[in-house]
């Protein structure tokens, strides 16, 4: 005989393996929605100039750098170390500027010398994402490939990658994917306040995120994935330098590898490669290029939703947006905040439905041991949601390409009450299986 209790147990025991072999086979991503692209286009209601100077940026963030500007089709400055040769190479899907396409450029834009180690170490694969590469130890960038074995090479220069196997070897590297900019300047828009204002305290979640801050004057920081940078243009010039080996007004010495800059004899076009050009006189040709980038990126429209899609109904992605916020999803991936006054009126006073609070938060596992500001090994800026319908890879690192993989490793293990999504991830899995199909249905509609 059992008794009622045992029983009940045992019941308890086939309940929650019944409702866990549930959550890992009755939802399904219904995988990045085909038809336009709901990005890509310049925010409407930009004055005609404006849009002249959107159109000039997105020339020059698809424009190609090459070592000296002497290959057809290419502008000076790469090197001497680079991760990709343009903007738009990385910044590629749904349309230019926003993240990794599905196969890798990365794979043919240096020697296969050079290329073949990062594929058998799995660091870049042909399928993608495109990826950049940052060493724990000492927090920084490290970029994959070097001026070396091209045909552009200046005589002399004899460089070589860093020692990726070792690092491999050590654990010692993670990887981040690009963050897309469309809708990136109604996110420079929010004024600081609108953002402190989120970091609320919610205890029976155990939830609490934190501003990050720029260490120089003070103010909120919001872009990239811990929310480390201050505005486009910073990150323009940043990324320029970073990504490309471009030096420039913001960010005038080549970076080297390990704190060390590179031979003089790799250096052939001085500092800044990328300047204001004074000799011209039409207005989109005098910027530089990474004023010009930023330019483009603050118009860009953010990813349009729509209301139904595939065999994906209205009543569906109704009630996934209703339990995505019943779960407490919405706590922190905040669904909208509004932009404050602005010089250019189609950024001012406007809804930004990004999905995100745009605070970091303890992630606990997903952590990448990376401090940048104050925002902690383990803490990430609450990835804004909005295109994520049409995004072919997920989380910082790009690991995984399914929806409901993304969501399970906010609670890495299923008991990582570190991470600050812990008891909303709870609260996920105990919804029914019909309602956690309609938050994936309603994420693939943004
Ligand atoms: C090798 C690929 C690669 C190239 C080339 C590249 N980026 Fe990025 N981009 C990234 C990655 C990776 C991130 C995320 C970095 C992070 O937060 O750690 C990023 C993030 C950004 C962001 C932040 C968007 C947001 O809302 O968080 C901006 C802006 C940006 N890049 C602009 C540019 C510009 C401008 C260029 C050309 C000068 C460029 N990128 C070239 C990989 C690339
Ligand atoms: C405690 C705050 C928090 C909560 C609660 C939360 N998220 Fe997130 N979410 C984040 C952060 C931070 C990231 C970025 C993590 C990373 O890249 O490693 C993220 C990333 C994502 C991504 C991937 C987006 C991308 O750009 O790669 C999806 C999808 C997502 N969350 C959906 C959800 C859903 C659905 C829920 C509710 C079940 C949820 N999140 C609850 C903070 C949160």
């Amino acid at each position: 005989m059992y008794s009622c209790r045992a029983v009940s147990n045992l019941l308890r025991i086939i309940s929650v393996m019944l409702s866990l072999a549930g959550f890992l086979t009755a939802q399904t991503d219904p995988g990045p929605r085909s038809g336009a692209p709901g990005a890509g286009a310049a925010i409407p209601g930009l004055t005609v100039k404006e849009g002249k100077f959107f159109h000039s940026g997105q020339a020059q963030f698809t424009e190609v750098q090459s070592v000296r500007g002497t290959i057809a089709g290419t502008d000076e400055g790469l090197g001497p170390r680079f991760n990709l040769n343009s903007c738009s190479g990385c910044h590629a899907f749904p349309a230019i500027g926003g993240s990794s396409p599905a196969s890798n450029p990365q794979v043919t834009v240096a020697p296969s010398s050079q290329v073949n180690p990062l594929l058998l170490l799995n660091i870049i694969s042909a399928t993608g994402p495109v990826r950049e590469v940052r060493f724990k130890s000492d927090g920084g960038v490290h970029d994959l490939f070097t001026i070396m074995g091209r045909s552009d090479t200046p005589s002399g220069c004899n460089i070589s990658q860093p020692d990726f196997a070792g690092h491999v070897a050590s654990n010692d590297v993670i990887f981040r994917i690009p963050t897309p900019a469309f809708g990136a300047g109604l996110i420079e828009t929010i004024p600081d306040a609108t953002i402190a204002a989120n970091a609320v305290s919610y205890p029976s979640l155990a939830i609490q995120g934190h501003v990050n801050r720029n260490g120089n004057d003070g103010t909120i920081t919001r872009f990239g994935w811990k929310a480390q940078n201050k505005s486009l243009v910073i990150f323009a010039g940043e990324a320029y330098n970073v990504e490309q080996g471009v030096t420039n007004e913001l960010f005038p010495d080549e970076r080297g590898e390990g704190g060390v800059q590179d031979p003089a004899a790799c250096r052939v076009v001085p500092s800044a490669q990328d300047h204001t050009n004074y000799e011209q006189t039409q207005p989109q040709s005098i910027p530089s290029d990474s004023v010009s980038f930023a330019n483009f990126m603050r118009f860009l429209a953010p990813p349009a939703p729509v209301s139904s899609y595939g065999n994906v109904t209205a009543a569906s992605i109704n009630n996934g947006r209703t339990q995505f916020g019943n779960a407490g999803c919405a706590v922190c991936h905040t669904p909208s905040m509004q932009t404050g006054n602005h010089s250019t009126l189609a950024l001012a006073n406007k809804p930004a439905n990004l999905y995100s609070d745009l605070l970091v938060h303890n992630m606990g596992l997903l952590g990448d041991g990376i401090s940048q500001g104050s925002a902690g090994p383990n803490d990430f800026r609450t990835a804004p949601l909005w295109g994520v319908g049409q995004r072919l890879f997920f989380l910082h690192d790009g690991r995984t390409s399914d929806l409901l993989e993304a969501i399970k490793a906010h609670d890495a293990d299923g008991a990582d009450t570190a991470s600050e999504a812990h008891i909303v991830l709870n609260n996920f899995r105990a919804l029914s299986a019909s309602d956690r199909q309609d938050i994936l249905n309603f994420l693939r509609s943004l």
